[in-house]
């Protein structure tokens, strides 16, 4: 009796403690607290992007060393992780945005942050130039920004390898557009598709959904809109349960290249369970409004081309360079071999500059590009900076004391040595940040069917799992990960949502 009195009081405290923390950070979250204007003497620090590079270092910088100007398109942070969860509405869009201003509002010193697409750099003469794109129109539109230093996080943009075609019929899974008018579209086939008299061929491409790319986008992506058609479509429209057909092109021999060769196999039959088609060995040359046509292997290893129809087409080959950063590799001689992004050394700095410094996608530092390489690098950034403003205070200090012991008194001398042994060790400590090193946490990817597949690092080995106990894991972990305690309550809210009532199969 007891030990279920111990337990029962245990749940009930942690209970209490969970609410009542959950409480203080959304009246936190509500009530920022007053903010000061930056010393307009100390250095202007330029952050371009609001993704997972650019926000992370953000979060943990203190802005009241910097003027900081944050320069993005787009002015809400996006937790691309559940990205591909939002093209089947299991997960509202806005569910996963942070404003980019709640996260500034609650830095000590104010932040400037200017909507706007960073056009140029000049990186002579430090300046960047910046284009407001959006749909409301000012008087001013185009306008140059002064940096000291400047942090490139923009990202990269979506891979079409010049494939004809591609910009014109595909969608692809980047941004919060993209999900919706995949969202649209899946549900404007399914409408089409059913209309009177359409030809059962017709009926058979407008619901032949083709994911191209095998990497964890597709397969992420394939796998929601699986359990898109199991669990809702089929209820709603069960005239389509013969047709509607969901197929992943992945030029190489297997999908998920990334994840261990175990999880590359059970990801393939779990696939195979779910009717999803892997075609592997398939690479997709040209698109049309109607079909891609794809290199195949031909079972006797000749190669031939394969017209392949489809309804909805998702493309999903991974990362190229934004021409932002392309013109910006082209101004710096020790750029000139770099194909890939941005090359960095280990404090992240761009090779041949001194002052601009690149995190995420669109930098190179031997890292796949991920979030988690991004978020670790942004954070790095912050400590860096945040030591470098810490090691230029005690330096001034050390000046403006030394010239105090040179006129002080004999008997306030020593005070002053004191003091001036005390910076010095302050400063040595200080100094003594070490170069960026990242820490893999592992790899996480959802297969759809409430299953998922893990890589996680554990200690110095691995573990290889997957399932529904690794769905659980998968949902407790990037529920943890959500930017804020609004996302973390807006994010669970939609999934019981899904659960309860179904996905909404209305076309907006
Ligand atoms: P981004 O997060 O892409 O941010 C770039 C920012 O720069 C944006 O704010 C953009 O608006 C801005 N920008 C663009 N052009 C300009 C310009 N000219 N001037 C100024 N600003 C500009 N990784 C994982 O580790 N785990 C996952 O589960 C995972 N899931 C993913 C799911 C999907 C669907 C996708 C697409 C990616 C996923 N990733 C995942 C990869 C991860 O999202 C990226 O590696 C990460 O976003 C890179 O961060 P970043 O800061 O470099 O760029
Ligand atoms: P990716 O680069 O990982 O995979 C793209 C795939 O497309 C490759 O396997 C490639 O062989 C294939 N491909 C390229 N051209 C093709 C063609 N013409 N025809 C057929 N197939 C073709 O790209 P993805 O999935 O967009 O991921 C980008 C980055 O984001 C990666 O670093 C990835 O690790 C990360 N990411 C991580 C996730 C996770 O951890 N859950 C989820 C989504 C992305």
């Amino acid at each position: 009796f007891r030990f279920f009195r111990f337990i029962w009081r245990v749940t009930y405290l942690s209970t209490c403690a969970l609410i009542g923390y959950t409480g203080y950070q959304i009246w936190e979250g509500r009530n920022p607290a007053e903010q000061f204007e930056p010393d307009p003497s100390k250095k202007t620090l330029v952050i371009l992007g609001t993704g997972w590079g650019s926000v992370s270092l953000l979060k943990n910088l203190d802005t009241e060393n910097y003027n900081v100007v944050v320069i993005s398109p787009r002015n809400y942070f996006l937790f691309t992780p559940l990205l591909p969860s939002c093209t089947t509405g299991t997960i509202e869009h806005r569910s996963i945005m942070e404003p980019i201003r709640n996260i500034l509002r609650h830095k000590k010193a104010r932040v400037k942050f200017y909507e706007a697409e960073a056009t140029k750099i000049d990186y002579e003469k430090r300046i960047v130039y910046a284009k407001d794109d959006s749909d409301i129109k000012g008087d001013t539109m185009e306008t140059e920004i002064p940096f000291d230093m400047l942090v490139v996080g923009v990202g990269a943009e979506n891979a079409t390898f010049g494939i004809p075609g591609v910009r014109e019929h595909a969608c692809f899974l980047k941004e919060v557009g993209d999900a919706q008018k995949i969202r649209k579209q899946i549900m404007d086939c399914v409408e089409t598709a059913t209309f009177k008299d359409q030809t059962p061929e017709e009926i058979k491409r407008l619901l032949h959904m083709v994911v191209v790319g095998g990497g964890p986008t597709g397969v992420e992506f394939a796998g929601e809109l699986q359990d898109f058609f199991q669990e809702d479509l089929l209820k709603w429209v069960p005239q389509i349960k013969d047709d509607f057909h969901v197929t992943l092109v992945e030029a190489l021999p297997n999908v998920l290249p990334m994840f261990s060769k175990q999880l590359i196999e059970y990801t393939e039959s779990s696939f195979k369970e779910e009717h999803i088609d892997i075609r592997t060995k398939t690479m997709v040359k040209n698109v049309t409004d109607k079909y891609i046509e794809a290199e195949i292997q031909k079972p006797d290893g000749t190669k031939g081309i394969e017209k392949i129809p489809y309804g909805l087409l998702v493309w999903a080959t991974g990362n190229a360079l934004r021409p932002l950063v392309k013109d910006l590799m082209q101004q710096i001689p020790a750029q000139k071999n770099a194909r890939r992004g941005l090359e960095v050394n280990e404090y992240l700095v761009v090779n041949g500059s001194e002052n601009i410094w690149a995190v995420g996608d669109c930098a190179v530092a031997n890292y796949a590009p991920t979030a988690q390489v991004a978020a670790q690098e942004g954070a790095f950034l912050a400590r860096l900076f945040n030591t470098m403003a810490k090691t230029d205070a005690l330096e001034s200090e050390l000046k403006q004391l030394s010239a105090k012991q040179a006129t002080a008194k004999p008997d306030d001398r020593t005070v002053v040595l004191n003091e001036i042994n005390e910076r010095q060790r302050q400063l040595r400590r200080v100094k003594q940040i070490g170069p960026f090193q990242y820490s893999h946490q592992g790899s996480l990817a959802y297969i759809g069917a409430e299953k998922a597949v893990a890589d996680v690092s554990w200690f110095s080995g691995n573990i290889a799992s997957g399932g529904t106990m690794t769905y659980l894991f998968w949902k407790s972990a990037y529920l943890s990960m959500c930017f804020s305690t609004r996302n973390r309550v807006l994010v669970a809210f939609d999934w019981v949502k899904a659960k309860f009532f179904g996905r909404d199969v209305s076309r907006e």
